[in-house]
């Protein structure tokens, strides 16, 4: 074992799996890497922090983040140049939001030595996991609080991990999505903001419902009108009225999504005109019916820029017959593609080698 700096140190495995990775079938989020990264928060302070290779973890069945929720992460992606070289892109963004996180959640702010020197370390011994082509690595950083207790408080000791893996598309085909009229994601005041896990936990249930239904996800109204469209849960949605791109504004209920900002920032870039403000759920079907409704996409993370081909609402499916022309989320999601490997300039500084 070796002492990279007095806060990290890295135990590589003796045998790499990697030459067992059939490339191009790998199921998003089912194969990791060789080495994940672990810090502990305890005694009111960021402890010995290490890269080790990836395994099971040891917990009680105390542990309090089973119990109680306190647990937040992150998805972020590596990807390769063509030149080789291993990009992250907007690292920062992905740390502050998890600290905005931890804080919705009470749980101590994560250093940004740690999450830093552990990201760049643990993506530098694992570089040959990133997807040469079309993939990238998938990197979840996952916070959760460590206590062995049962009883409702803030825990005292907290375990940050990072794991990565090689993944393709999310979404493999053009998403359907359904307005859940029945259940909400979030509120005023909740945690809808903040990407805590006990977030998609409540989104399953109607998730699971869309789906026997032949959806794949749901689009959350907001919680009071039952009007306005949230997000999807899986990514942030956005709308083209005839050639104005709409997408719900941060009301403090919807993920403030990174890919959604570095979209809207791309296409202003552009010249697009872009409206963050409320949608309703009505304006999009009668944009639908008048012919106006140009294209819906998700964006995210792992899904990028989705296309939406189908939007069930009220028993009624609003059918985008023209998803393989949609010319505006196709231009930005290549632009942005570009950008993450390297392909062309980064005006807004994204990318770190
Ligand atoms: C991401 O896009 O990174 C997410 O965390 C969404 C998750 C459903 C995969």
């Amino acid at each position: 074992m070796s002492t990279l700096t007095p806060h990290l140190s890295v135990e590589k495995v003796t045998h790499s799996r990697l030459n067992e990775l059939n490339g191009d079938q790998v199921a998003f989020g089912k194969v990791f890497s060789d080495h994940m990264f672990v810090a502990s928060y305890e005694n009111g302070s960021w402890q010995e922090a290490k890269i080790v290779p990836y395994g099971r973890i040891e917990m009680a069945p105390s542990l309090s983040a089973l119990h109680y929720g306190q647990a937040v992460f992150e998805g972020m992606k590596a990807y390769r140049s063509q030149a080789g070289e291993p990009l992250l892109f907007r690292q920062d963004a992905n740390f502050e939001r998890i600290n905005l996180s931890a804080q919705r959640l009470c749980m101590p702010p994560i250093s940004k030595e740690v999450f830093m020197s552990g990201l760049m370390e643990l993506i530098r011994l694992d570089a040959n996991w990133i997807p040469s082509g079309e993939g990238s690595l998938y990197i979840r950083p996952i916070y959760f609080a460590a206590d062995e207790l049962i009883g409702l408080k803030p825990s005292d000791s907290y375990k940050f991990f990072i794991i990565t893996c090689p993944v393709g598309a999310y979404y493999s085909q053009p998403v359907k999505l359904i307005v859940s009229d029945q259940y909400v994601r979030a509120c005023e005041g909740g945690t809808g903001a903040a990407k805590v896990a006990g977030n998609y936990a409540a989104s399953l249930l109607a998730d699971q419902e869309a789906k026997a239904k032949g959806y794949d996800n749901v689009i959350w109204l907001d919680a009071i009108h039952h009007k306005y469209i949230e997000e999807c849960g899986t990514m942030n949605l956005a709308f083209v009225i005839d050639n104005v791109v709409v997408t719900p504004k941060l009301t403090g209920t919807i993920l403030n999504g990174i890919t959604r900002n570095s979209v809207l920032t791309l296409f202003r870039d552009m010249g697009v005109t872009v409206e963050e403000r409320l949608v309703s759920i009505d304006e999009i079907a009668e944009a639908y019916d008048r012919g106006i409704l140009m294209e819906a996409f998700g964006m995210g993370t792992a899904a990028t820029i989705a296309p939406i081909s189908t939007i069930n609402y009220q028993g009624r499916d609003l059918t985008l017959p023209t998803v393989a022309e949609f010319k505006y989320s196709h231009a930005v999601g290549q632009k942005l593609e570009d950008i993450k490997t390297a392909k062309c300039e980064d005006s807004h500084g994204w990318v770190v080698r």
